[in-house]
């Protein structure tokens, strides 16, 4: 029986759609059945429709509007009500492609072991949402010569952080831009993705 999917993004989807590719060619024996989006210009809302996959638009800000001075509150709140519509779908691995949300236990208590993480960089480098940039800056300041793409678990609220399930390097290379790393890292990371979910799915 094919493993349930449930995947989170922000921006394009561009891992989402490789995450459907995979699905649709048999590289991976899964089904993405619910996609929720928490930006409303997210196009990976876009893409899983076009696949027929379910996808719902849940923003963080009417919640910040409820608890306007605790922002804790705010995202404990949000988490548990997106925690209970994403376990009624029932899912066997929850995917945060291009998630730019940091869940709180609310949410990953609920699904102990069965959330990763696509962060563009190595293990423990350059943390947050501007991983690139940041890696761009480095090399360019003080000639950092790679950079990387990888898939962890996430057990707590720990930024880009948690037990590594792939990781792959990548050189920065003298007649590289910044445009041509974006590139490099993305090809390379729609690659790990879904090698980490198959291998994941397989243990
Ligand atoms: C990807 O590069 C992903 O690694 C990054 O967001 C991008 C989403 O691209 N995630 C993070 O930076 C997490 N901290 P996509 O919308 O085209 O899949």
């Amino acid at each position: 029986m094919n493993a349930r999917l449930v995947v989170l993004a922000s921006g394009s989807g561009s891992n989402l759609q490789a995450i459907l590719d995979a699905c649709a060619e048999g590289r991976l024996q899964a089904d993405v059945v619910f996609v929720v989006v928490n930006r409303r210009s997210a196009l990976a809302a876009t893409r899983a429709e076009a696949a027929g996959v379910p996808a719902v638009y849940r923003p963080l800000g009417p919640y910040r509007n409820a608890f306007p001075a605790d922002a804790r509150s705010a995202r404990e709140a949000y988490d548990a009500a997106l925690a209970t519509e994403v376990a009624e779908v029932k899912p066997d691995l929850v995917v945060q492609a291009g998630w730019m949300h940091l869940f709180t236990a609310a949410f990953l208590d609920r699904f102990p072991g069965k959330v990763i993480n696509l962060h563009p960089a190595m293990p423990g480098a350059f943390p947050g949402a501007h991983a690139i940039d940041d890696a761009w800056v480095a090399h360019e300041r003080a000639g950092l010569d790679h950079t990387g793409v990888m898939v962890h678990l996430v057990p707590d609220e720990g930024i880009d952080d948690g037990p590594v399930l792939a990781a792959q390097r990548i050189e920065i290379g003298p007649d590289d831009s910044r445009e041509s790393l974006e590139a490099k890292l993305h090809e390379a990371e729609h690659e790990l993705l879904v090698r980490a979910i198959g291998e994941y799915l397989r243990r």
